[in-house]
């Protein structure tokens, strides 16, 4: 399944939670990859197990080099030494609360971040770009599912940075069209890589549903707080799509090979989910059913600013990239579970 020429891809954020999946597919696939990290939300640790999971032949075209892209210097020195046939750029800051707190870091991690990419990619006339988007650009949609097409709306300066970022990318294609850029929007991606070697490793307390989860299940955290349980959904509690994170992966494969055989891509928008809703309480019972652990719950009021129900719509990314999710909350959660026995404290050992 290797492709024909030895692509290189550069791969920013590539020691993160979506990062390494996807390196490892990459690998696989037959891609060479640079990744660049800061580390500021992952650890070496992470880069390892994926070379471990790849074996040392392929781990040979893995190269990892620790640099921030608010340095544009950082960047300058990968592209100087070697050619690039695309970028898949994860790199970013990604907790909405902390974005709330302090916006200008977000700002300047996030966009400052990317102009200094863009940049350095122009310079050296690489302009192929899969980019990290989310849900979050549609805000609380009227309707669902959410079409790539709906009004796009940011709630919080985390979901500005990516909405700016893909009005920044749709801006550089418009004045040079011979950039090809797919904006990716990710749903709620969770799970881990089977292996149970790699996955979700957040620092302090979880933010999002899973982690949550999944520290209560290893015994970290006592109890899960449900937030809300009045929505008007089938059981109270609000409803996502969450995605297997080895989904995601794929889904980035088949957006590059998008990138290399089309030269009428243009700047595109893909939604990244399986289409199907799941409600906080749902998730928990599979969760349940996958680990054999019971998750003790306290309803809780609503988180401000949470929607009620998001899930996508899959057509276009069906239809254009040829990609489908093919795994349901069953295996998301068979896979977390995996990834949170084998490793309770995440990458390291507890101190
Ligand atoms: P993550 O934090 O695990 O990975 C991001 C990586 O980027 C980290 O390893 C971090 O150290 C690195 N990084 C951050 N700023 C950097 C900088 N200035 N220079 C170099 N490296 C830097 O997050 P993730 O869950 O893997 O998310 C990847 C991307 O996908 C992010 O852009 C995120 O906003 C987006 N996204 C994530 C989710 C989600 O729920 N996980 C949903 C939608 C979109
Ligand atoms: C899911 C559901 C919570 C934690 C966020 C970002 C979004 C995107 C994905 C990056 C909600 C409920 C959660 C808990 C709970 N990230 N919940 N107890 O809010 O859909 O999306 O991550 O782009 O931008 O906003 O994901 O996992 O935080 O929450 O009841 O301890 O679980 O209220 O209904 P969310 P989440």
């Amino acid at each position: 399944m290797g492709s024909s020429v030895e692509q290189n891809i550069l791969v920013t954020g590539g020691a993160g939670f979506i990062g390494t999946h996807t390196v490892v597919q990459l690998l696989k696939e037959g891609f060479k990859v640079s990744i660049i990290d800061n580390l500021d939300n992952s650890v070496i640790e992470a880069v390892d197990r994926v070379r471990e999971l790849v074996g040392p032949d392929l781990s040979k075209k893995l190269e990892f080099n620790e640099g921030d892209l608010r340095n544009k210097g950082d960047i300058e020195k990968l592209f100087s030494k070697q050619r690039f046939d695309a970028v898949i750029h994860f790199a970013g800051l990604k907790a909405v609360g902390e974005s709330v707190a302090n916006p200008r870091r977000y700002f300047d991690n996030n966009l400052v971040g990317t102009i200094n990419l863009y940049e350095t990619m122009a310079k050296y006339n690489c302009k192929m770009m899969v980019f990290s988007s989310s849900a979050t650009v549609y805000g609380q949609p009227e309707t669902i599912p959410c079409m790539e097409d709906f009004e796009l709306k940011a709630m919080n300066p985390y979901g500005r940075t990516k909405l700016f970022l893909e009005e920044i990318a749709r801006d550089i294609h418009a004045a040079e069209p011979e950039w090809r850029i797919v904006l990716l929007r990710y749903f709620n991606p969770v799970g881990a890589h089977e292996s149970g070697r790699i996955g979700e490793d957040p620092k302090g307390i979880p933010n999002n549903l899973m982690p949550y989860i999944q520290q209560v299940a290893v015994g970290r955290l006592p109890e899960l707080n449900v937030y809300g349980d009045d929505y008007p959904t089938k059981d109270g509690s609000a409803v996502r799509d969450y995605i297997h994170v080895m989904d995601l992966a794929d889904g980035h494969i088949a957006a590059l090979r998008k990138l290399f055989t089309d030269p009428k891509i243009g700047c595109t928008a893909y939604n990244l989910g399986t289409g199907r809703g799941t409600s906080v309480l749902e998730m928990v019972s599979a969760f349940e059913k996958a680990s054999g652990k019971k998750i003790p719950i306290k309803l809780c009021p609503r988180r401000s600013g949470d929607a009620t129900e998001v899930y996508a719509s899959t057509e276009k990314a069906e239809k254009e990239l040829g990609w489908k999710a093919k795994y349901g909350v069953d295996e998301m959660c068979r896979d977390q579970w995996n990834w949170a026995n084998n490793n309770p404290w995440g990458y390291k050992k507890k101190l």
